[in-house]
């Protein structure tokens, strides 16, 4: 199984973005070295729930920069947020199940999250630095 590693690349160039980006994808790592050490199945479901609450959190948080900075695309990262939740609690639900495994699992995370950040937060980093340059 290959690492997850944070690149210079999924940077929106946002500092508590980004910050917060690269703690998500932290906890990946640390998924990802509870399977491989075979650790208890408790443990492992306490970190996927961790995992989803830090999602959570993180959107609120982004949603709330982008208020701040007047972002006209507001509503439609919102719902965008709210559907990453979904297919996040589904991928968990599956994972419970025994339909999906944490190979599958890990590389899930990586996916959803990289795409999000590559896209629709590059876009919002994007329209912050314009608006510096405007003054
Ligand atoms: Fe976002």
């Amino acid at each position: 199984m290959t690492t997850p590693a944070w690149k210079n690349e999924y940077a929106v160039g946002i500092e508590d973005i980004d910050h917060q980006h690269q703690y998500f994808f932290l906890l990946i790592q640390r998924l990802q070295n509870l399977f491989a050490k075979g650790s208890e199945p408790r443990f492992i479901s306490n970190l996927i729930d961790e995992l989803v609450k830090y999602a959570v959190f993180h959107f609120k948080s982004e949603e709330n920069i982008m208020e701040y900075r007047a972002y006209p695309h507001l509503m439609e990262h919102r719902i965008k947020h709210i559907r990453l939740i979904e297919e996040l609690n589904i991928e968990k639900i599956r994972y419970d199940c025994g339909t999906t495994d944490s190979v599958a699992l890990v590389a899930f995370l990586e996916r959803w999250f990289t795409s999000h950040t590559t896209t629709e937060d590059a876009k919002f980093g994007n329209f912050v630095r314009e608006l510096c340059q405007k003054g």
